[in-house]
């Protein structure tokens, strides 16, 4: 609410701005190292650290990489990591076997870094697009994605992460009733502190583009991903989506992708009160990457205001590439 304010010269607004101490005293809204999840791509192999050509300065990192990665950043105060595996597409199968293989490099990855570096949360993803011959996040029979049976395969995902020890589990393939399938399972199986951050609203975007090379599934992918992922010009149909997986099981909920769509992620926070995150997306990252490298922007500058406005617009948290670049600067290290 707005209070009533006098009028000019009585109120001058700008008095409030007029050095950094009294813009530092009225200022709303604070970004920390604590709102950061970083995500991270995992690939096979030792001590290898493989540039992803459509997103400049992020790696994929064989799993003794990712341990140092972990490592660091904890020295930098983010509390999470998340985990994306490019996956050989000679395991990839149309049934998606290998997603629930518990020796898959992402489980792999998470048992490595827990016995690392035990005071990171690990995230994980759930969804069957890296490891399915279709690129798509669900089983495909007959040209369509299947829900039901897709639900059993990603349960049996979310039981082999949970196992590997993951702490927060992802899942971002927009099928129907997957959260209520996997708490129910995750309870049955003695999982009962394993949390869920369900991206419940997650549009059909084509700001993923460069996340679909990182992870090797956009040349697999054939059609689009519309008829489970969200229409983007839709609002009340995400806040449905929100309730449902509350009412499932979610501890915490996601907007997918994040600067297009603030307006969620503020009704979101408002209407439930709940913590809320939002993932600034591989396409996100790349634009604001790409006009810096030509010296269009600043972008130190860009990427702190895009991570403030998230904050601003009631989010807990941003899953975001640049979180170690961030992290620094907040720490006051260039
Ligand atoms: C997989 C998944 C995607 C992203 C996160 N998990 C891609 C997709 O849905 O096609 C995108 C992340 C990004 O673009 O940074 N289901």
């Amino acid at each position: 609410m707005t209070s009533p304010q006098a009028g000019f010269p009585r109120a001058r607004p700008r008095r409030l701005r007029r050095t950094p101490s009294i813009r530092a005293l009225v200022g709303e809204t604070r970004l920390g190292t604590s709102d950061l999840i970083w995500p991270v791509f995992l690939r096979d192999g030792t001590d290898m650290s493989e540039p992803i050509a459509s997103m400049p300065g992020v790696n994929r990192l064989s799993v003794d990489r990712v341990v140092l990665a972990a490592k660091r950043a904890v020295d930098l105060g983010i509390p999470a990591i998340c985990l994306f595996p490019y996956t050989d597409p000679a395991v990839k199968t149309e049934l998606c076997e290998e997603a629930w293989n518990p020796d898959n490099l992402t489980n792999r990855a998470i048992r490595a870094i827990k016995s690392a570096v035990p005071d990171i949360a690990v995230m994980t993803d759930i969804a069957l697009d890296p490891y399915n011959a279709n690129g798509h996040d669900g089983i495909v029979r007959d040209g369509e994605i299947v829900n039901d049976e897709t639900v059993e395969a990603l349960v049996r995902m979310a039981l082999a992460q949970a196992d590997s020890g993951a702490d927060i589990l992802g899942p971002s393939d927009m099928m129907d009733h997957r959260i209520g399938a996997m708490r129910d399972a995750l309870e049955a199986k003695g999982h009962q502190h394993v949390t869920i951050m369900s991206y419940s609203a997650k549009y059909a975007s084509a700001f993923y583009g460069p996340f679909r090379d990182a992870v090797g599934a956009s040349g697999a992918l054939k059609g689009d991903k519309a008829t489970y992922q969200i229409d983007p010009g839709n609002g009340d149909e995400a806040l449905r989506m929100i309730a449902r997986d509350l009412a499932e099981g979610a501890d915490m909920v996601m907007v997918k992708p994040g600067l297009a769509y603030l307006d969620i992620c503020r009704r979101v926070k408002d209407r439930f009160g709940v913590p809320t995150f939002a993932y600034q997306v591989s396409g996100e990252y790349a634009m604001i990457r790409a006009a810096a490298q030509n010296g269009w922007i600043d972008g130190e500058k860009v990427m702190m205001e895009s991570l403030l406005a998230f904050k601003r617009a009631g989010c807990d948290g941003i899953l975001t590439y640049f979180a170690p670049d961030a992290a620094r600067l907040l720490n006051g290290r260039a």
